[in-house]
């Protein structure tokens, strides 16, 4: 996408604070965050349970949104767009990788992988071929009509991957993207991360995994209730 060398920043946030209403509690999820990654950077937030990571991350991708402050996405500033705008920029730009995956349980591997292009205007047999290439790079060619039931955690995570590749985003969101799964398959989704980095994807990833948090050229952070610190 040509724009993109316009492009200044790929996250910008300015004293970004959320604070969830909860019966007649208030729990503070963050507490003005400012944050700025450059377009290609690999970003680790690492933290403790409840120090407001996965909040971070939502409200990144657009799936949750700030109380206060300013969230700028490729330099756009998501919060002052409605809920259809967010739904196409979301799909466009960012690729979210969930802890529990969440793929679409009624959905074949290829099918969940296609899910997010419908809004491209191509036609199903052109979209089919493309999940089937973006399979291939995770190494499911031969899994692609298994339903996420008839599929091992580590290759649900993989399905997940390739599913946040549709579309060629620039964003690619993680969380937690290897907590769930054995040695051998954290090692594959490391290195999956690792390699859209390469090819100039701006990595954003939650995680408490050291082998993420040791690769090359990563800039660390840790939340710590609801703040963010900058330790790389
Ligand atoms: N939708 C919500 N409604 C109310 N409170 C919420 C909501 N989402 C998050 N919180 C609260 O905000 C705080 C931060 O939650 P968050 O899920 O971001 O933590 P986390 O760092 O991702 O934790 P974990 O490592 O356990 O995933 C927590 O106190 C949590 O209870
Ligand atoms: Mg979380």
């Amino acid at each position: 996408m040509e724009e993109l060398d316009r492009v200044r920043h790929a996250v910008r946030l300015v004293d970004v604070s959320r604070v969830y209403s909860v019966g007649k509690a208030q729990v503070v999820g963050l507490r003005r965050v400012n944050l700025t990654v450059d377009m290609g950077e690999f970003v680790v937030i690492s933290g403790p349970s409840g120090s407001g990571k996965t909040t971070l991350l939502n409200i990144v991708g657009g799936i949750d949104f700030a109380s206060e402050g300013r969230v700028l996405v490729l330099d756009v500033p998501i919060g002052d767009y409605d809920e259809t705008f967010r739904a196409t920029f979301r799909l466009t730009n960012t690729g979210f990788i969930f802890q529990s995956y969440n793929l679409i349980s009624t959905l074949t591997a290829v099918e969940n992988v296609m899910f997010p292009m419908q809004l491209s205007g191509k036609s199903s047999g052109a979209l089919r071929e493309e999940a089937m290439a973006l399979l291939k790079t995770v190494g499911l060619s031969d899994r692609s009509s298994h339903l996420p039931w008839q599929l091992s955690s580590g290759e649900q995570q993989r399905v997940a991957v390739a599913r946040a590749m549709a579309n060629d985003p620039s964003i690619v969101l993680a969380d937690e993207p290897t907590a769930n799964l054995d040695h051998d398959s954290a090692k594959i989704v490391r290195e999956l991360l690792a390699e859209l980095n390469r090819r100039g994807k701006t990595v954003f990833v939650v995680t408490h995994d050291n082998d993420i948090i040791g690769l090359p050229g990563i800039r660390h952070y840790e939340m710590l209730n609801g703040e963010l610190k900058v330790l790389v």
